[in-house]
């Protein structure tokens, strides 16, 4: 991917270049970081994460036509084009797929508009575990719904995001990261209850910044495995005679063990001892608390390494050289997907020299990977 840094006339220039004619409107949705509540959405449960200041703008105009034409900044070869009259399937643009998928769960929810020249321009890193897939789908359902009046919510432009994952591209994701990045609010993380959808802003200490360390450890079969994680969740949960593991207690858990699998036994205790540390990381954050906040925080990591089973060595190497050198200062663990991906600390603005100094000092020579460090604060989510 090409990082770009378009200023909004650079912008307007380009997609007259592309399209001939001038854009009419233009949207944007940023990234995201999870606080703490991983795997935990897709269980009905509890997440705190936060939209980041690193987004994705579509700006767009309508034609006469049914011709979707879209183009990105940051793959400047590229073009997508399709018909939206015909059956949708996926092309050979990876991240055309994206804006096929957005334009396919809009259709089948039965909305009616016409074609789109649209063109992308982000900054959020991709595959870097900053969910630059749901600022995407936010930004352009939102392009769509304010191009042709369809006056579609924030909430459910991230069910439509969502919808678009789990249909189309075929990723079993849950909505953590299309409604943090279509509902953020700026310097504060969202609580959200995954069951009803209610979101409350917890404010995140002005003192605190969130370094978002990308472990640049190739993914493979992350779809497989992720998808398999929530299959063996959701087994568990029927075993347990519950909706959802939401709805799980400790006691409960103990009361199935013998019917469950070791490994089900061991998903589920993630699950809901998760749940348990977003709400203290909550009460952390507003008592300023940073003792019980890295307490969370270490907890949610080592049960993500030995019950969920999503680490890998080198983000489990990257929360240890972290912890290591704020030498019990600042909150670390690793955030979003797993299997690779990122890790986040909270820390002081001069324990971030800290953090990079370790990690250029370690990683490299531990893992033969270069790790690349994001200084993020809580942003505003989809702007439209
Ligand atoms: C990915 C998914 C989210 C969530 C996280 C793990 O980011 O898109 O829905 O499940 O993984 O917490």
């Amino acid at each position: 991917m090409k990082q770009t840094t378009a200023t909004t006339t650079d912008l307007a220039q380009a997609f007259e270049a592309h399209f001939a004619n001038a854009p009419e409107g233009r949207v944007s949705a940023p990234g995201r970081v999870n606080l703490i509540g991983e795997f935990t959405d897709y269980n009905q449960g509890f997440v705190l994460p936060a939209a980041i200041n690193f987004r994705t703008t579509v700006l767009f105009s309508c034609r006469d036509d049914k011709q979707f034409r879209v183009c990105s900044l940051n793959f400047p070869a590229e073009m997508d084009r399709f018909d939206i009259d015909q059956p949708l399937a996926k092309g050979h643009l990876q991240w055309g797929n994206y804006i096929r998928a957005v334009v396919f769960v809009l259709q089948r929810a039965g909305y009616q508009f016409g074609g789109l020249n649209v063109l992308i321009q982000g900054n959020v890193p991709l595959g870097a575990g900053l969910s630059s897939s749901a600022a995407l789908e936010v930004a352009v359902a939102g392009a769509i719904s304010k191009a042709f009046d369809l006056g579609i919510s924030k909430r459910d432009l991230a069910l439509f995001g969502q919808q678009a994952e789990n249909d189309f591209m075929d990723c079993q994701c849950g909505i953590m990261d299309q409604l943090v990045s279509a509902t953020g609010q700026a310097n504060a993380a969202l609580l959200i209850d995954c069951e009803s959808l209610a979101i409350r802003p917890v404010t995140i200490p002005e003192q605190l910044t969130m370094v978002v360390i990308d472990s640049n450890h190739p993914h493979s079969l992350v779809d497989t495995e992720y998808n398999q994680r929530r299959i063996d969740c959701e087994l568990a949960a029927a075993a347990m005679g519950v909706p959802s593991l939401r709805h799980g207690s400790p006691e409960l858990l103990a009361a199935h063990r013998a019917t469950l699998t070791e490994q089900q036994y061991k998903r589920a205790r993630h699950v809901i001892t998760e749940n348990t540390r977003v709400h203290n990381t909550v009460q952390a954050l507003a008592d300023n608390d940073m003792a019980s906040l890295r307490q969370q925080l270490a907890a949610s990591h080592n049960s993500l390494r030995d019950d969920f089973q999503v680490t890998v060595p080198a983000t489990d190497g990257l929360v240890e050289i972290c912890t290591t050198a704020l030498a019990g200062r600042g909150a670390v663990r690793m955030t979003g997907g797993g299997f690779g991906g990122a890790i986040i600390a909270l820390c002081t603005a001069p324990d971030v020299a800290v953090i990079r100094a370790a990690v250029a000092a370690e990683y490299t020579q531990r893992f033969q990977l270069t790790a690349t460090v994001y200084e993020c604060r809580a942003d505003q989510g989809y702007d439209g």
